[in-house]
């Protein structure tokens, strides 16, 4: 049932062109429209939403943090993202204006069951964003938005968190299109971009030989650090925690603008830093911030290994390992980027000989608070 790959997650790692493209699947209209059926917050509802919340637990709060780049971009809505835990303890502002996210691969995840619930009774409208039919979450929701990532089942979630993303996105483009936003070419033009994303990860899938090496040559490390910026800090929190959960090493990420807020002080001669960098067209300034970081941490004496995008020449100089990602409208990047790190995690965690799709300490859904 693992279909020859040695680990469901591998296996999982490889369906995740195919997991992107079901969850679009039917979505888009011929005209490049979206029809999201299942959201049965009716449009007029949707457009007096003033704020959106998100709360969600570890890869899926990820995804929740892309969302809010995507969602206030395009929508010019207010967006929060909340671990699910904290949430209902802080007295969050809550009313009929606000829609609630929930995001869960599961749907029986405790802490996120008890956030929408508390979301609720302030008369919030929650939309569930989920992978499991039918269960908890998307049945105490007002509405569901399911991903069509088919059965997850390695502890580690990966084809989950892309289908996430891909719904994520929908939301957002959806709230865009329902409110009306004058990001509606762009809009029009992120549909297209997003019909052809499944392609996009499969190239990254048939290129990841050298990570697999390099991943092997560092089964002997302690810590590795990931950096990003926008929607490459979720990217980097990640990785850092695929590695954490698989391959129990220390690693954390950071939005690197905060580098020289103290993190910095962490880098050492032949630490490996991973750094996923934000396209050069787009939003450029933050691009050519990411190659100083690059540069200052390198000059440290940090090992770097520079995600970044096809053509993109200006890191070349600094990159001791240097990983291509398809270019793509900046917010979807996390679609192309996550997968190396998937693949990283996965290869060093096999490495130091460590169970793959059961890691020490985990369960697959966390069903107490
Ligand atoms: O089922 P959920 O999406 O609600 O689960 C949330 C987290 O427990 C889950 O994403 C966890 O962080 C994964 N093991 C990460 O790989």
């Amino acid at each position: 049932e693992k279909g020859g790959y040695d680990y469901f997650m591998l296996k999982e790692i490889a369906e995740q062109p195919k997991a992107v493209a079901d969850t679009l699947l039917g979505r888009i209209d011929g005209s490049g429209s979206l029809t999201l059926d299942e959201v049965r917050i009716p449009p007029g509802v949707l457009r007096e939403i003033d704020k959106v919340v998100i709360v969600a637990c570890g890869t899926a709060f990820h995804a929740g943090m892309i969302a809010k780049y995507a969602i206030e971009h395009w929508t010019r809505l207010p967006c929060e993202v909340e671990l699910a835990s904290e949430f209902r303890y802080r007295d969050p502002i809550l009313d009929a204006q606000t829609l609630v996210i929930a995001i869960s691969q599961s749907g029986e995840t405790m802490d996120t069951l008890m956030a929408l619930r508390h979301a609720r009774e302030q008369g919030s409208k929650v939309l569930a964003i989920c992978n499991t039919n039918g269960s908890t979450i998307p049945r105490e929701s007002d509405a569901v938005l399911y991903t069509h990532a088919g059965p997850e089942v390695a502890v580690a979630s990966t084809k989950a968190f892309l289908t996430q993303l891909v719904a994520c996105y929908l939301v957002a483009l959806y709230l865009g299109q329902v409110r009306g936003t004058k990001w509606g070419d762009e809009i029009r033009a992120v549909i297209r971009d997003l019909s052809s994303i499944a392609g996009a990860v499969e190239r990254v899938l048939g290129t990841m030989e050298p990570v697999r090496e390099l991943a092997r040559t560092l089964a002997s490390k302690k810590t590795v650090l990931f950096l990003g910026r926008h929607v490459g800090y979720p990217v980097a929190l990640e990785g850092a925690l695929k590695l954490k959960e698989l391959a129990y090493m220390h690693a954390e990420g950071f939005a690197a603008g905060e580098l020289k807020h103290g993190p910095i002080a962490l880098i050492e001669e032949d630490l490996p830093v991973v750094v996923v960098v934000p396209s050069p067209r787009g939003r450029s300034v933050l691009h050519d911030k990411i190659v100083s970081n690059i540069q200052e941490i390198r000059a440290r004496g940090a090992r770097t290994i520079v995600i970044a995008e096809e053509g993109d020449e200006a890191v070349v100089p600094y990159a001791d390992h240097l990983v291509r990602i398809p270019a793509t409208p900046t917010l979807l990047q996390p679609l192309v980027a996550t997968v190396p790190l998937q693949v990283f995690a996965c290869e060093l965690a096999t490495a130091r000989g460590n169970e793959v799709d059961q890691p020490r300490n985990l369960a697959k859904s966390v069903t107490v608070e």
